[in-house]
């Protein structure tokens, strides 16, 4: 399997030539996330960095490709069951196996879940889902919930569902079943 010094290039350069500067930065802000909360909680480093490189990678395409992606890897059944703004995440699994060769089955799931979440989530899921709400670049208030998840990272995978939950109460967008089910594994943390 390729490195992460290997992936680097090729993934930054793939936003750049779309003219994507400010997601690619959002990338980067989520691999050093990413690498500080694997350092910090006990996981692979460069796993963690891997996953967060490509969670976004195929962000810029449009609904028609991300579908014929979901439909290849996943059946033709599987991209009606998510919201539209979430297939990223599945095509994105599907880029990194058949594009890059990457075979992690944790990688795999760390990226495929990273909006959404799931109950039973790993380490390294956990690690990138969290990291995608808490890096620096993002223009949320998020500076608690950031220490929280270095402190207590189921802590802090609870808050962000929560803000999750507020951010698609008030835009009105779809909820994903596997999100409303992380919820219900986690929203306990919060009535302690
Ligand atoms: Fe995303
Ligand atoms: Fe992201």
């Amino acid at each position: 399997m390729k490195t992460y010094a290997e992936l680097y290039p090729i993934v930054k350069e793939r936003f750049l030539a779309r003219g994507k500067p400010g997601r690619f930065r959002h990338v980067e802000g989520v691999i050093d996330t990413a690498a500080a909360l694997a350092a910090k909680h006990g996981a692979d480093v460069e796993k963690a960095k891997i996953a967060a490189l490509l969670h976004d990678v195929v962000k810029n395409e449009n609904p028609a490709s991300l579908r014929c992606r979901i439909d290849q890897r996943y059946g033709p059944a599987e991209a009606d069951r998510w919201p539209e703004k979430l297939w990223h995440g599945l095509a994105a699994v599907a880029y990194a196996e058949t594009e890059l060769g990457i075979a992690d089955a944790d990688i795999l799931a760390a990226i495929e879940n990273h909006s959404a979440g799931r109950p039973g989530m790993s380490l390294l899921e956990k690690i990138v889902f969290v990291a995608d709400y808490i890096e620096p670049n993002r223009d949320y208030d998020n500076a608690d919930i950031r220490q929280a998840c270095f402190d207590n990272l189921d802590l802090g995978v609870a808050l962000v569902l929560r803000e999750t939950n507020h951010i698609l109460a008030r835009t009105g967008w779809p909820r994903a079943e596997r999100g409303d089910a992380a919820w219900a594994e986690y929203r306990h943390i919060l009535e302690e």
